[in-house]
Order: structure tokens, then C-alpha cells, then sequence
């Protein structure tokens, strides 16, 4: 679906950033802007910080940041598309549909997306209806996987054959090399293109609301040499630090009950789920990343953990445990007997057992010291020590005292020892903590101011870098006249910096397009690691600046003091500009043989003199020069 840019503009234009972002963020105000804790990264304090006048938000910790259509593309891991439908939603507007035949160029993700599903059918068709389909047929058989469930997790067959995927997504005119790009298909050293999965089951994996992202293919036969699964790479749409298989289907189930059940494997979600445990989701066996976390951490804070009794998979709940702590979560695991996964536990001993294991779950301190136990941390009192501490450790990463507090009374009657002396040790472990998260903290307060500078390449001067950098700074204060006034007299590839060269030249499309808002602007630019500059640009004074704390009545001051400084930059900008012109002319002077050309340069060097005088008596404002 296109939707009209009129539109698009008109639902921009009408909402506004912080109501919505305070519907997903606890926001408050600071200044002029509002801060809060960034949903994007895990932080204690906030560096997440939404403009109400400039319509854009920014995460001064993770570099997150955008318009309203991108903090909802983002949060909820939808398409641009869906976040204008969504919006549009919000105020009531009926979006139009594009009457144009569908040549437009569609957004590339939405083309990936569609790839994606042309070879889910395919798969899926394979392993519903083909001859060839039969062995799949029979393999999910075997495993007990009903044919409802094949449709509800769109579950597919790729045949042995080295071509045929190839072949139906030529047929379908997808274009090859972006179906490279997802993992579908790879080249020879001869550049023929050839299928990546042969023979395998398919499991589709979707995003959160349900696009095709990526796909798992297992092998048939696990005696084969090969890989047990392959995967799909990481790509513009899929990313396995940040997905969680079955969160799609498994959403609602997890808001309703309020708890969520992480197993290792798509097998595992997949039995659980046709069996009628439904809120469950796999890390795709690793242990859960921070990005998986926060995106659990929407639909609940309370999980367990059921990973495979091997070494690997408690080591993976280990690991789990940590960052799930560090998130809020309340964390409880099941240990099944040895040689059982979810998949072939539920299978083997029914749905009420398995519930009864989620009932009986132990907490993550119990866990854990079983842990310990089996490994033998208990023999001597040395040892026993050493894993005391390592549990007050994983006590400290919770930010609530009340449950600390509790916990460490747990500890104390388990292990007979005075509380006082666990205590002592917690707070030992805090500070340290604490210290730790001011050192990180300063390097990325480091790495921000850098950040910036950082650009600064050796041809720049630091003078016409600091400049340039404030003019941009004021070409983002969604002001026309500061606009108008910098682009009457330079032009953007005046700019030598090249970031702040291609800022300017967006502010200038902008401009003619009649849309100078920041949040536009923002959107207007492509390339991440510039937009990230001009975010940054467009907040970062405000954030330190105590100016934006006085009244009302001083606002139109300080948009005037801004348009007299932006003229005073641009005044010297032009002098600078005029300045190096001269000097070059000066160095050409100096190696030119032509008599005639050097007259030129000189009659040159004599016009932008006078204009430079002009420039400096000019405008009455001499003062700052
Ligand atoms: P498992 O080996 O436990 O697989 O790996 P499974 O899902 O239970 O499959 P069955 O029951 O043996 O058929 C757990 C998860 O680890 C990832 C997959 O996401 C798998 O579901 N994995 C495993 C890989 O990505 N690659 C591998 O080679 C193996
Ligand atoms: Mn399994």
C-alpha cells in the first residue's frame, strides 16, 4: 500500500511525539524537553529525551532516535506503513488509498517481506500438498505435529533438489540478489545462484506481528554431516539478537497470564503450544540477549526458563538468569529430567504434568545453588564461600530492596550465616556495582561528545568546524527565517564537513519541498550514522542548557537572540569563505605562468576584498566580528 505524501505529512503534522511516547515511556519534563528511560537499552538513568518542538526524540545513550512514525516502527517492529496506519488510527484520519497503479517503488523492507513470504508458500506448499512433501509429511508425523499445527506456524518442506526455490522465485520475478541478501538462495564461485536449503523442514520465523523475517531449515536425518539447523543470516528484517521465535504467536497468551515460558528450540515451542501451552517463546538455543529481554519486558516481567537438562543449556540458563535480573524480571526455572527437552516431555508425559512443572518452578536462588551443589561448590568451606558470593552477586542485580532483602534472609537460613555478614557483602557488591556504572556512564557521555568532534576531519580547521556545526545546530530549530537567512548566502557543498555538508543539503530539499521541521528534516535523511548527528545536533544543547527553565515571555527573545546569531555565524562564514578563496588565489598567483591568468586572479582577490568589506561594515552588526 502506498499512502499519499499529503497524508503522510497531514498525520505527522497532527500528533504529537510525546503523547504518544508517554503511552510506552514514563516521561517527565526537563526543560523544555522530556526525559526518560530509553526502551531501546537497558539504563538506570535517563538518556532518552522526546521534543515537543522539534516533533523527534533521541537516546543520548544508544543513539536511538527519529519522528513519531520511527519510534512506533521501532518499538513495535512494524513497517513505516503500518506505523502511518496506525497513527492515522489514532486521529480519526481515512487514509486514501493510492488510486496509481502499484509501480511505485516499494520501501526495500517491503520488499524483503515479500520475498520472505513468496518462499514460506512455497515451503509450506511443498510440505502440505508435493510428492516430494511426503518424507516432511511423515517426519512431522512421527514427531507428533498435528496438520493444524503445520498452518499455525506455517511450517514447510525445502526439497533435496539445489534449484528449485531458485526456480520459483525466478518464475515469480523476485529479484536474486536481495533474495541473496535475506539467505534464501547464495553463488557459486561461477556466480550461478543455487538454494541454501535442501531437504530440510522448514520453520518460519516471524516478527512480532507476523512478517516473515527469517527462516530455521533442520535436517531430516540427524546422521548427516551437516549443521542440525540452518538459519537465516542477519539482514536488513531479521536480526537473532532481537527476535524471539514464537512471540508472535505466543503474545497474547503471555499478556494474559502474565508470565512467559522460554524454552531453547522451535520444537519445543512448537509441542508446548500445540499442546495448550501457548505462552511460550525460544532464544533459538542461546542464552537470551538484553535486546530479547526488552521485548519480552512489554507483554510481561515475570518467566520461566525452561532450558534442555545439558550442560549447554544450563549454562545458557545461567547466563539468562543474569540479564533477566538486571531487566526486572521475576525469574524461575525447571530443571526436566536428564535427556528430556519441553518438546519431548510434554509429549511423553502430557500437558499436566508439564504445568505442573511450571507450578513447581524453583526461583532462580534455589536454581542456582543446585547449580553449585551439583558441581561439587559446597564440598569444602573454601568453595562454599566463593559460590555464597556468586549468589549475593546475582541477589545484587535486582533493583528492588524489599526483594533483595528477602532474598538475602533466604540465603542467610540456607546456608546457617549470620544475615548482618550477608548484607555486609551485598553492599560490598553494590558499590562496586555502582562505581561500574559510573565508569560506563562516563564513557558513553565520552563516547557522545566525541562522537561529534569526531567528525572533525584533518582538513577541517577547528574554527570553521565549530562553524559549521553551529550553523547546523540553528538550521534545526525549525526556523524559516534562520533557514532562509543561512541558504541566501551559502550554499550546502559550502559546507566542508561532509556530514554537515549533506545536513545542509537536506535542510535545503526540505526547504524547497516547504517542510523545515526537524522531525522532517530528520526523516529526510538516509544515511544512519548522519541522522544520528543531526539527532544529536538538535538536542544536545538543550539537554545541559538551563536557559529553556525561564518563563514564557523569554522564548521570543531567545528565538531573536537565535536568528541574530545565526546571521552573525553566516556573516563570518562568508568571510571565511571569501578568506580562503583569496588565500588559494594567492598559492595559484604563485605557480602561474600566464601573465593574462594571474591578472585574472589578481582583479578576483581585488572584488572579494571590497566584498569582504562590504560584508564586515554591513548589516550594523559588526559587533561580534
Ligand atoms: P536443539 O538441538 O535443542 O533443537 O536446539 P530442537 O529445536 O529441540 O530440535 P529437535 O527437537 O532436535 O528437532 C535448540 C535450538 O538451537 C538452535 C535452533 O534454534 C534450535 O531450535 N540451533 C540448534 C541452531 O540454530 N543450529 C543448530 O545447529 C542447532
Ligand atoms: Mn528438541
Amino acid at each position: 500500500m502506498q499512502i499519499p505524501e499529503h497524508q503522510v505529512e497531514e498525520i505527522r503534522a497532527n500528533t504529537d511525539i510525546v503523547d504518544l511516547i508517554s503511552g510506552y515511556v514514563q516521561l517527565r519534563k526537563r526543560g523544555r524537553n522530556y526525559i526518560g528511560l530509553c526502551p531501546f537499552h537497558n539504563e538506570k538513568t535517563p538518556s532518552f529525551t522526546v521534543s515537543p518542538d522539534k516533533q523527534i526524540y533521541h537516546c543520548f545513550g544508544c543513539h536511538a532516535g527519529g519522528n513519531a512514525y520511527k519510534f512506533l516502527m521501532e518499538y513495535k517492529n512494524i513497517s513505516f506503513v503500518e506505523s502511518v496506519q496506525e497513527l492515522a488510527e489514532n486521529l480519526g484520519i481515512k487514509l486514501e488509498e493510492n488510486s496509481a497503479p502499484n509501480t511505485e517503488e516499494k520501501s526495500e523492507f517491503e520488499e524483503l517481506y515479500e520475498i520472505n513470504v513468496i518462499a514460506a508458500k512455497y515451503f509450506s506448499n511443498n510440505l502440505l500438498k508435493s510428492d516430494g512433501g511426503k518424507i516432511a509429511r511423515e517426519y512431522f508425523k512421527n514427531r507428533k505435529i498435528k496438520s493444524t499445527t503445520n498452518t499455525t506456524f506455517g511450517l514447510g518442506y525445502a526439497l533435496p533438489e539445489w534449484d528449485k526455490l531458485l526456480h520459483h522465485l525466478t518464475e515469480s520475478k523476485v529479484n536474486l540478489q536481495k533474495a541473496k541478501d535475506i539467505g534464501l538462495i547464495d553463488t557459486r564461485d561461477n556466480g550461478t545462484f543455487y538454494d541454501k536449503y535442501r531437504g530440510r523442514t522448514i520453520f518460519p520465523i516471524f516478527s512480532p506481528n507476523g512478517r516473515v523475517i527469517g527462516f530455521g531449515g533442520r535436517v531430516m536425518n540427524k546422521e548427516e554431516k551437516t549443521a542440525k539447523y540452518i538459519n537465516s543470516p542477519e539482514s536488513k528484517i531479521y536480526s537473532k539478537r532481537k527476535t524471539l521465535y514464537g512471540l508472535y504467536h505466543s503474545k497474547e497468551e503471555i499478556r494474559r497470564l502474565d508470565r512467559a515460558i522460554l524454552v531453547e528450540g522451535y520444537m519445543d515451542v512448537i509441542s508446548l503450544f500445540q499442546n495448550g501451552v501457548k505462552n511460550v517463546v525460544a532464544s533459538s538455543g542461546t542464552a537470551l540477549t538484553e535486546e530479547q529481554v526488552l521485548l519480552l519486558s512489554r507483554f510481561t516481567k515475570n518467566i520461566v526458563v525452561n532450558f534442555d537438562a545439558d550442560l549447554a543449556g544450563q549454562k545458557a540458563a545461567t547466563r539468562s538468569i543474569e540479564v533477566l535480573l538486571k531487566n526486572g524480571f521475576d525469574v524461575k526455572l525447571i530443571s526436566l529430567p536428564n535427556g528430556e527437552d519441553p518438546d519431548s516431555y510434554i509429549n511423553n508425559f502430557g500437558t499436566e504434568e508439564f504445568n505442573k512443572q511450571v507450578e513447581n518452578a524453583k526461583d532462580f536462588l534455589e536454581f542456582q545453588t543446585e547449580q553449585f551443589s551439583n558441581s561439587g561448590a559446597f564440598d569444602d568451606s573454601k568453595k562454599s564461600a566463593e559460590a555464597i558470593r556468586e549468589l549475593v552477586k546475582y541477589v545484587a542485580l535486582i533493583e528492588d530492596e524489599l526483594k533483595r532483602n528477602i532474598l538475602i534472609k533466604t540465603i542467610s537460613k540456607k546456608f546457617n550465616l549470620r544475615e548482618k555478614l550477608l548484607e555486609k557483602e551485598l553492599d560490598n557488591v553494590l558499590e562496586l556495582n555502582e562505581k561500574n556504572e559510573t565508569k560506563s556512564k562516563v564513557r558513553i557521555e565520552k563516547k557522545n561528545t566525541t562522537n561529534i568532534s569526531l567528525l572533525q576531519n584533518e582538513t577541517d580547521s577547528n574554527a570553521s568546524f565549530q562553524f559549521e556545526k553551529e550553523l547546523i545546530k540553528l538550521m534545526l530549530e525549525s526556523s524559516e527565517e534562520i533557514i532562509e537567512n543561512v541558504l541566501d548566502y551559502i550554499h550546502p557543498d559550502d559546507f566542508k564537513n561532509k556530514t554537515f555538508n549533506t545536513i545542509a543539503s537536506t535542510v535545503e530539499k526540505c526547504y524547497h519541498k516547504g517542510g523545515i521541521a526537524t522531525s522532517q528534516i530528520i526523516e529526510e535523511i538516509s544515511d544512519e550514522s548522519v541522522k544520528t548527528v543531526a539527532l544529536s545536533l538538535a538536542l544536545g544543547d538543550e539537554i545541559i542548557s538551563d536557559k529553556w527553565n525561564k518563563k514564557k515571555d523569554d522564548e521570543d527573545k531567545i528565538k531573536l537572540n537565535h536568528l541574530q546569531k545565526a546571521k552573525d555565524l553566516v556573516r563570518k562564514f562568508r568571510i571565511s569563505l571569501i578568506d580562503s578563496q583569496i588565500k588559494a588565489n594567492n598559492h595559484q598567483i604563485v605557480v602561474e605562468e600566464n601573465e593574462e591568468a594571474i591578472m585574472e586572479l589578481m582583479r578576483e582577490n581585488k572584488e572579494l576584498t571590497l566584498q569582504r568589506k562590504m560584508i564586515m561594515d554591513g548589516e550594523g552588526n559588526s559587533d561580534l566580528i
